[in-house]
């Protein structure tokens, strides 16, 4: 079996699985933004899949091979299912499978999601179900279900199940994202994990906004493999690039930033220019802007006769890059009354953008 999970820089960085988030088109904004070491699918269904084929799933497994690594993130309450669905990842390409244990969402935990913190046999069959298409086996999961004491015995039981990475969104299903996150516990959960399962990585996930903040929890508490940040992205899509934000939360342009989003010759003027604050502003709207661009140009390209995509589920997105810059407000407030990708494009070149 190939493992990539032994080939990873350390710390790693992961993009979080989102359901209508992270599918195909924007992961490739995010890569082409700043990279995270590995990519997750959104959560797909086995179930679902094995009873209703492709169209229960959509789009939720393109993937290309440039996303590379990437992980197809599975859930159900159905081994045989988990089993069935794995095999069809392997095909499709996919590096590894992560297993979704911590969706509190009411339509998850009637058989899988978090309901499995309550069902650890289950837990462990499914994961061995996974297992058997031969890529490398994951697990996302929160500290418990109710209560916050829960995590020992729960995330013991997944270390002693041979996985090779275990993500901990550090909450629990209960505080569902209502309460900062419990950084506090990584220590102790690191020392477990030394005890139970030395070859296990460990990585975690809850309001880490950014690579910065990212790696000063690593230097905080050396142990920590990975770190996986999910709405940090909203607020800033260059949140992955290595290079430290200038400026307030809003204004984080960067030279890596404009280059992520300018040509080779273009990237090196944008480079000086950036680092002459005088400019930054407007060199932070134009790598917004190009990002923007990029996002219709694949939303396009990936809305084909076999996955039509929705043209309003787009205008989420627009806050990301339609931020932090002046006439920001107003700019989003005509794109919100846009209804296709060549109308968006026609008030972008209005406002000359
Ligand atoms: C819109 C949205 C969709 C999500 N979908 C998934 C999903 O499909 N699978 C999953 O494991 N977690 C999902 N999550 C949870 C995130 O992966 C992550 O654990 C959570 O947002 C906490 O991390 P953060 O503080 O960095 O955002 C979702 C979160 C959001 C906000």
């Amino acid at each position: 079996m190939t493992n990539f999970w032994a080939d990873l820089p350390k710390p790693f960085f992961i993009l979080a699985p989102m359901e209508a988030v992270t599918d195909v088109v924007f992961r490739h904004v995010v890569k082409k933004a700043g990279s995270p070491d590995i990519f997750f699918t959104e959560f797909t269904n086995a179930t679902g899949w094995v009873h209703a084929g492709e169209k229960a799933i959509g789009s939720r497994l393109i993937r290309t091979e440039d996303e590379n690594p990437i992980a197809a993130q599975i859930w159900g309450g159905e081994p045989g299912d988990m089993e069935q669905l794995a095999a069809h990842c392997k095909e499709l390409g996919f590096h590894g499978i992560d297993i979704n244990m911590g969706c509190p969402a009411k339509s998850a935990i009637k058989s899988g999601g978090s309901a499995l913190i309550r069902k650890p046999e289950l837990a462990a069959a499914a994961i061995a179900a996974a297992r058997t298409a031969g890529l490398p086996v994951s697990v996302k999961t929160r500290l418990g279900y109710t209560h916050i004491d829960e995590w020992r015995g729960w995330l013991s039981h997944l270390l002693r199940q041979d996985i090779v990475n275990l993500t901990i969104h550090l909450r629990t299903k209960k505080e569902m994202s209502k309460v900062p996150a419990h950084h506090e516990l990584i220590p102790e959960i690191l020392a477990l994990r030394d005890e139970i399962a030395p070859n296990t990585l460990i990585t975690v996930n809850g309001d880490i906004e950014n690579r910065t903040e990212g790696l000063a929890l690593v230097e905080k508490y050396p142990g920590i493999d990975g770190i996986m940040i999910g709405r940090g992205i909203f607020h800033d899509p260059f949140c992955f690039s290595n290079v430290q934000p200038i400026g307030n939360k809003f204004s984080k342009t960067s030279a890596a930033r404009a280059s992520a989003s300018a040509s080779a010759g273009e990237s090196e003027a944008l480079r000086e220019a950036v680092l002459e604050n005088s400019v930054d502003e407007k060199a932070n709207k134009m790598s917004l802007i190009n990002l923007l661009h990029l996002h219709l140009d694949l939303f396009d390209q990936w809305d084909t006769p076999d996955h039509p995509r929705k043209f309003d589920p787009l205008k989420r997105f627009f806050k990301i890059y339609v931020n932090s810059f002046e006439g920001a407000a107003e700019l989003r407030d005509k794109l919100m009354h846009t209804k296709n990708t060549t109308e968006v494009r026609a008030v972008l070149k209005e406002w000359s953008l």
